[in-house]
């Protein structure tokens, strides 16, 4: 690469403060958008949006229309993964994701190898690359994947559930079976998050949403160091790539993360203190987030008081807004607006 970056993300990725901070949210193309909605409704379900190139570049581009966003996120969903490596994926309305699932090591059988997803994955690369072609030269692009710990989560109890127990009880019971779990998924995710960057992804996020679920030395084991094995990976074959962390719930340990130098960014969820995050994180690296998306709901003299809030308190420092989570589906749309409006002056 020659000279600085010139798109805001990067920059701020690259430890830059810029006086206006950049901005995107987490599920940015969502139901909260009307015209997601119809979109869905022309392709027929949520998984035949994500597997068909075309409505993945057009749902992923109407954020970027409509709000003229400084990243776009590739649209494509975690699961996926455990598809490409041999499970049934599928969505239950009203209720969330189903997988059939695999509950110990001999199950494991099952499952195929790292280097046998890419069928399965080659319409989301396809995606990749027409979404990189049709985006205005100043937006970012984010690929991205779930960290293993929260994949191999779902992939152990087959659905969402409150506190991960299914997979927590297997680590503990079995840690050598969870590991090899572990393992696979760690390397399917590195071929995964490759072939998006040689795609044209730009920048790549780590979305370990259940990382807060883990306890003790477990901590380590298996949020922080899946991450950071496959960050390293990354990094050993795409030098210049941004990556982005984020494990929800983690607490103090953050700041693990943050004294990772593989790291360029990382996401902090609604339970971190903007002050706590800017004194211990941000002399470090690259801080995102956090405002709760309940706001672009509501709306309102809060909206507007916690904006400015986290903009006095992360804007002095190498920063991107964003939410603490993903915007739900009843979120405001004119929320948004007003939001944006807000951080661009
Ligand atoms: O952020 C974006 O706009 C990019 C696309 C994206 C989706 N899912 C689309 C999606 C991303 C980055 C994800 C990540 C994801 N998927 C995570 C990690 C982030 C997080 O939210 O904690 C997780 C845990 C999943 C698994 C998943 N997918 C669940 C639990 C659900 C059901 C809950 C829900 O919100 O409905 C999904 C469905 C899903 N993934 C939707 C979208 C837009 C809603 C699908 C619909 O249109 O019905």
């Amino acid at each position: 690469m020659t000279g600085l970056p010139e798109k805001t993300i990067l920059r701020a990725l690259a430890g830059e403060t810029l006086k206006t901070p950049p901005v995107w949210m987490m599920r940015q193309a969502g139901r909260y958008l009307p015209e997601y909605r119809a979109t869905r409704a022309d392709a027929g379900g949520f998984l035949d949006l994500c597997y068909n190139p075309d409505f993945a570049t057009e749902v992923t581009l109407q954020p970027i229309r409509r709000f003229g966003f400084d990243a776009a996120i590739l649209f494509a969903d975690i699961l996926l993964l455990p598809q490409a490596l041999g499970m049934d994926l599928w969505f239950e309305t009203g209720e969330g994701p189903r997988l059939n699932p695999v509950t110990n090591v001999a199950e494991l059988g099952r499952l195929k190898g790292k280097d046998d997803i890419h069928d399965t994955l080659a319409p989301v690369y396809q995606s990749v690359k027409q979404i990189s072609e049709a985006l205005p030269k100043e937006t970012t692009f984010i690929g991205f994947a779930g960290a293993p710990w929260t994949v191999a989560s779902y992939m152990i109890a087959g659905r969402g559930t409150p506190d991960q127990g299914p997979a927590r009880k297997w680590m503990y019971t079995d840690p050598e079976g969870f590991g090899k779990l572990i393992d696979l998924v760690t390397e399917a995710t590195i071929e995964y998050l490759a072939k998006q960057v040689e795609a044209g992804a730009e920048v790549i996020k780590l979305f370990d949403s259940w990382a807060g679920t883990l306890a003790g030395s477990c901590f380590e084991d298996y949020a922080l160091k899946p991450a950071l094995r496959i960050a390293t990976e990354l990094k050993s074959r795409f030098p210049d790539l941004p990556i982005i962390a984020f494990p929800r719930g983690a607490g103090g340990g953050y700041i693990k993360f943050a004294d990772q130098k593989v790291f360029n960014g990382l996401a902090i969820d609604t339970s971190v203190p903007a002050d706590w995050a800017r004194d211990a994180l941000q002399s470090k690296i690259t801080v995102q987030g956090n405002l709760d998306p309940m706001l672009l709901v509501t709306g309102g003299e809060a909206l507007e008081r916690e904006t400015r809030r986290l903009l006095d308190i992360l804007g002095d420092g190498p920063y991107i807004f964003n939410l603490g989570h993903g915007i739900t589906p009843d979120g405001d749309p004119a929320n948004v607006e007003k939001m944006l409006n807000i951080i661009r002056g």
